[in-house]
Parts: C-alpha cells; structure tokens; sequence
C-alpha cells in the first residue's frame, strides 16, 4: 500500500504528511513492486534542486527586498507584490522554506517562486542564480547532456564572434557607407545601431566563413550556426550576403541567430533569418526580448509590433517594451514567454489587409518570401484560446493606414501612447472590423458577421466577458441576444473550459520543505498518463472541492511539472504523455523522468489502483488545506498581536477568521471523503468508471 510505503521511508519525511491522516485500509497492489519502489525511493539521492533549498536560507533572501520582523519562529513584513502598507500581510515560514501574501496577491511558495515571481525570472534562471549563491555545482544531467551544453556554448561563442565583423563591415568599409547612411536615412540613431548590435554582411559567397574558419572554428560548426548553407557538390557558403545583419538573443541575452534584411530592395526575401538550429527557434522566440523584459515588467505591458526595424526605432523613441516575433504567427510559446514580465499585451499590427486578417481566414495577400510562413501574425481565434489558455489580457491595434510603427514615433512619439491605450480586446477589435465594412442592415451581412464572431466569443473563457461580448454584438447588430444564443455551436467540441485564474498561476501554495513522496507519486501517475487529470478533477468536483492546481503541490519544480501537465492536455497535436517533455524547462526533465521512474512499476490496470491514487490526491489536497490553515493561524495572530492594532485591522481579523472557516469546512469534507474512499461509502468516487 502507498500509504506504508510513504510512512515507513527512511528518509526524514515528517510523520505528519502520512502519519495524522486517516489512510485507507491497505488496497492491492503487488507487493513486490512496492518493495522495489522503495527501494528506489530511498536510494534516489538528493537533487540539486534539494540541495539549494537546503542550503539557502529563505529569510535571507527575502530579507533582501522585504523588511522582516520576527514573530515566534516566523517573520511578517509587508508583501512586496501588492500595495500593502497597513497590516503586514506577508509572511516568511523558515521551517517549511516558504512564504506567503494572506493580503491582495494570496498567493505563496517557496524561494524560487518566491525569486521568479519577484524578477520574472524562469525556474531555471531562478535555479540556475540560485544554485551560484548557495555554492551548488548545477552540472547538466549526465556527461551527454554536458557535451551538448558545450557544443551550444561553442556555437554562442562563434554566433558572438560574427557581431564585430558585420559591425565593421557596416561601419569601416566602402561597401558599408551606403548601407549606413541607408539606416540613418531611416532615422536610427547610432547609439540605436550600436545598442541593438546591426551590421553589415558583405557581398561575397564566403567572407564571413572565411572570417570564422580563420579564428579557428570548423565547417561543421558553421553548419550547426546557421551561417552557411550546404553545396549540393559538398562546400558551403555564406547564408547571409548583402544584407543588414540584425543579431538575435534570447532572453538572458545570449546570441541565437541573426535576421538579415536586403540592402537591394530587388532581392528576395526580403528578410531572411537563421535556419532552426540548437539555439534558434524563431517560433519561440521574441526580438527584443532581452532589452524589453525590464521595460515591460516596469510598464506592465509589453507591446508586440510586427517588424525588427520598428522594435529598434520604438526601443530608440524611448518605447522600451516593445518586441517582434520573427516573421511567424504568435504562438502560445512566445505569449507564456511574454506573460512571465506582464500579462498585459498589445498587438500592434500594421495596417495592411486589417480587414483579412479579422475575418479570421488569414492573411491573404501573399508576402514576397521563401521564408515566411503562411500564418499571418494575427489570428483572432488563436489569440482569443492563448488568452484565455494563458491568463492574459491582449489587446489589438491597428496602425494607421501605409504607416509602420517606425514612422509614428519618428513622426511624433505622443501618437504611439495614444495608439497603444486605444488598443481593443481581440473580439471587440474584429467585430469593429468587421462592422465598418458591412451594410448593417442587410439581414444577410448581419448573420454572416455573427456567423464570424459567435466563434470566437465561445472561446472567450471568462464567462461574464463572454456574455458582454454577445450584448455587445447584439446591439451592433441591432438583433435580440436570444437569437444569437440560438447560434450557439450545437455540439461544441471544444474541451473543458479551464478555470485560468487559479491554474495558470504557477506560484501560489505554502509548502513544506520536507519533500513529499505523496506529491511524487501523484504527479508521477499524471506524468505517465496525463488524461488521468481529467478524472481526478471530475472526482474533486464531485466532491465539491476544487479541481487540481498547481497550488496542490509545494515545491516550484512541482508546480512547474504540473503546470506542464495540463499544457499537454490543452493542446491537440501531440500525445500528452509525450508532450509535456517539451512544455518542460530542461532542468526539470531530469526530475520529470525520476517521478515517472518512480510510479512506472505500479500495475495501473488492477482494479483497485486508481482508487489508491485517487485517495492519494484526496490527501495532497488535504495537507495543502492543513498547511494554509497553520500559515493563517499564525497570521491572524500575527495581526492581532501586532504592536499598533487598530480599528481597520478588525477587517483583517475578520477576513482571516472567515477564511480560516472556509478552508476547515473545506478540510472537513474532504475528511469525510478519504474515510469514505475505500470504505463502504464509495460511491461518489466510482462513478465514471472509478
Ligand atoms: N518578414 C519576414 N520575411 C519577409 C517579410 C517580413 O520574416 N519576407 C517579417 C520580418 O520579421 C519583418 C516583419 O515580418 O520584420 C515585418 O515585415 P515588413 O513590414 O515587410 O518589414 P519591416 O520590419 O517593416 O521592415 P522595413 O520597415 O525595413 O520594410
Ligand atoms: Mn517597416
């Protein structure tokens, strides 16, 4: 039985997380596969993800930004997350390594959400920074993973090597003048030039090769850069001639490939980029983004235009948070990649074919390219479901007619703040486009603009803006809302609407720094098969509890995983089982592979298994109830103890007792289901197959 297994670890694991909880009686599950499951429990040693919560000292890293006082064996202070000023509604756990807002944000974590949430940092950068400070070697996993990291240094380092040459060539040479002054003819200063790094690649088949073979690095390498392409006779050439060299980085800055725009406005395409390669990928990917990313956090907002020129001359304006994708429609990647700095987003788009692209059959008119892809930077359908997938608030705009962002802010910078704050949510944007160009009262248009836009409203995941949206589209069409629900997609095949506010957020859970075996085994079982999800959370809302969050797990690295897990069910291309791998930063794929390590012997085809894996969520939900009851407790009487209680802190007293009864009645349901999970009782449970 699991439960056994749990308590009877060797391995330090506070008695509390399995030992006070009313376990199920033993279940059937072979016995000699739980053995040599604990044995690999117990034998699994301490990753370096343990060892830097171990070694940092979370006080003092909090302590760093926020001002503590001690209070018992934990510290209050006031949350550096949200105006909080009053009562300090902020609180450091050093038992458990955690922290946590009981105020506006009422969120919690352990040090890295608490760091990544606070710096916009990833997990690996918070890992990674972490890691250096604590004095833990972050050696990649396994001597291959270790050559690869190498190898992509290397290429980083000859990427970095080609910046000066192109910089010379746009700079010192005669066959550079022309482009120079092309380039300030367009009204880019040179600090812009210099800052965003633009040179110059020459006219020749073989320079900048000649240039890199010269300091040392070998033909193959230049292959794996993307700066040369292959002869069909064997040989290579450069990839990039004649053309305005723009490097790219990714967003800690280092070197991932180059786009290139022609000097001759003849040539074709009229840009060109770096192929896939190790470190480049266009699709997920922002330009700018390593300049952009403090702006935009600072702003709140980050502004997505649809070219390099007008990220660099906006960047010039003064406009710092501002970046490109790179020829290629926004994908969901690039949006997460957005949100870690503001979930607040505009689109920028210039005006060509506005109308098209709002019809949402694309863009149409053909760009003169080999290179760029079909997909037009906007599709109000995707952008609609990233939205709501990702829990962010992106807005449109339409630039004015023949102009590019570029020639606004060289024009006048006050009309791009203008422009930027007029900006609309996707479906009040479309169906604006949309109606300027129909007869509204032709009954035929007006259906056919509702046959376009109902659609997209479906998609709208938070309900009361989606029934905004069909007022709204009611009154343009001057039609009654009851006609338009008969509209409505007869057999939606749409998957569960999920609910965003709660999951999206990776952070926001206390947890215990003792590392639960119960948490293992749960999001290994979701890692082996991840549509398991889908019955866990109808289980939990059969239960009226909750579906599963990230919150349910107490580590970072958990809470990432998980988030990973339920990415890989919202999307179609791919097996879930297979695809969270690539929602999944690198240095948690070791960790990924270690849980599923670890559940990949259980049997999970004998009859009674899932109901000891359904009983095991039931208990991960509960000791998160447990822990967030503690940390409130202690909050309450943080607050009342305080020095200087005054007549406004009995709102506090009473929001923190409130919640304190919700969330006991919230634990005393769930008592009564996990007694009755595996009792006589079970019936709630086995519906639907359990
Ligand atoms: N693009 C591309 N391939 C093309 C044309 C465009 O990848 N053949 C991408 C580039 O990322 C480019 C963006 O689409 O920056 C916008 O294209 P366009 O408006 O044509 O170029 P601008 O960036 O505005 O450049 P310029 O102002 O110099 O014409
Ligand atoms: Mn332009």
């Amino acid at each position: 039985m699991i439960g056994a297994v749990l308590k009877s670890r060797a391995t330090g694991v506070a008695p509390d997380i399995a030992g006070g909880y009313n376990l199920p009686p033993p279940h059937v599950i072979s016995h000699h596969r739980l053995v040599l499951n604990r044995q690999r429990m117990a034998a699994r040693p301490m990753s370096v993800i343990d060892e830097v919560k171990d070694r940092i000292d979370i006080v003092e890293v909090i302590g760093e930004s926020v001002k503590l006082r001690k209070s018992g064996k934990n510290y209050s202070g006031f949350c550096p997350f949200h105006p909080n000023t009053r009562t300090p509604a902020f609180a450091v756990f050093p038992e458990s390594g955690t922290w946590r807002c009981f105020g506006a944000c009422n969120e919690g974590g352990d040090v890295f959400s608490f760091l990544m949430k606070k710096e916009g940092w990833d997990f690996s950068e918070a890992l990674r920074i972490l890691a250096e400070r604590a004095g833990v070697e972050l050696r990649p996993h396994g001597s291959a993973e270790q050559a690869v990291d190498e190898a992509h240094q290397r290429l980083r380092t000859l990427l970095e090597a080609v910046i000066p040459f192109y910089r010379h060539n746009l700079l010192q040479t005669p066959a550079g003048a022309p482009v120079l002054d092309y380039l300030l003819a367009r009204n880019l200063s040179e600090q812009a030039l210099e800052k965003f790094e633009i040179g110059y690649a020459p006219n020749s088949w073989d320079a900048t090769s000649s240039y890199l073979m010269d300091k040392g690095y070998r033909q193959q390498e230049l292959k794996d850069s993307g700066m040369v392409s292959e002869r069909e006779s064997g040989g290579v050439y450069d990839r990039f001639r004649h053309r305005i060299m723009i490097p790219i980085r990714d967003v800690r800055g280092r070197m991932a490939g180059f786009g290139a725009r022609v000097v001759d406005p003849e040539d074709v395409p009229k840009f060109l980029n770096s192929p896939q390669t190790a470190l480049f990928d266009k699709g997920r990917m922002l330009y700018g983004l390593d300049k952009a990313r403090k702006a935009i956090r600072t702003a709140d907002q980050a502004v997505i235009v649809e070219g390099y020129m007008d990220v660099i001359a906006l960047h010039q304006a003064g406009f710092a948070n501002v970046v490109s994708p790179m020829g290629t429609a926004i994908s969901e990647s690039q949006l997460r990649l957005l949100k870690r700095y503001s979930r607040r987003m505009v689109l920028a788009l210039d005006a060509d074919a506005a109308g098209s692209r709002a019809t949402l059959r694309g863009l149409t008119v053909a760009r003169e390219t080999l290179e760029r892809q079909p997909d037009p930077i906007f599709n109000a359908r995707g952008l609609v479901r990233h939205e709501g997938r990702i829990d962010a608030d992106i807005r449109v705009v339409t630039l004015p007619e023949g102009v590019d962002p570029d020639e606004v802010v060289a024009h006048d910078p006050a009309v791009w703040t203008v422009l930027i704050d007029g900006a609309q949510t996707v479906v009040n944007y479309v169906l604006e486009v949309l109606t300027a160009d129909h007869d509204l009262d032709d009954p035929k248009a007006k259906s056919e603009i509702a046959r376009q836009v109902l659609p997209l409203i479906e998609d709208v995941a938070d309900p009361v803006e989606r029934e905004t949206y069909r007022q709204n589209l009611a009154r343009r069409l001057k039609v009654d809302e009851r006609a338009l629900i008969a509209w409505r997609p007869r057999s939606p095949r749409r998957r569960p609407r999920r609910d965003i506010s709660t999951e999206a957020r990776v952070e926001g859970a206390v947890s215990q720094r003792v590392e639960s075996p119960i948490e293992r085994f749960s999001l290994g079982v979701l890692l082996y098969d991840p549509e398991l999800l889908y019955r866990v959370d109808r289980n939990l809302q059969a239960l009226s509890l909750g579906r599963l969050s990230p919150q349910d797990f107490t580590g970072t690295e958990h809470k990432v995983i998980f988030h990973a897990v339920r990415e890989a069910l919202a999307q179609e291309e791919e097996e879930p089982a297979r695809h969270w791998r690539s929602c999944i930063e690198t240095p948690l794929l070791a960790l990924s592979d270690s849980l599923l390590a670890e559940v990949i012997d259980f049997d999970f085809t004998q009859p009674r298994v899932i109901e000891e894996i359904m009983a095991n969520f039931l208990r991960l939900r509960k000791r998160k109830l447990e822990l967030t009851l503690t940390h409130l407790r202690f909050q309450l009487q943080a607050v009342q103890e305080g020095e200087s209680f005054e007549e406004e802190q009995e709102g506090d007293v009473w929001h923190h007792t409130r919640e304190v009864q919700r969330i006991a009645s919230e634990k005393d349901r769930l008592d009564r289901a996990l007694a009755g999970h595996g009792g006589p009782n079970q019936t709630t449970l086995i519906a639907e197959g359990w």
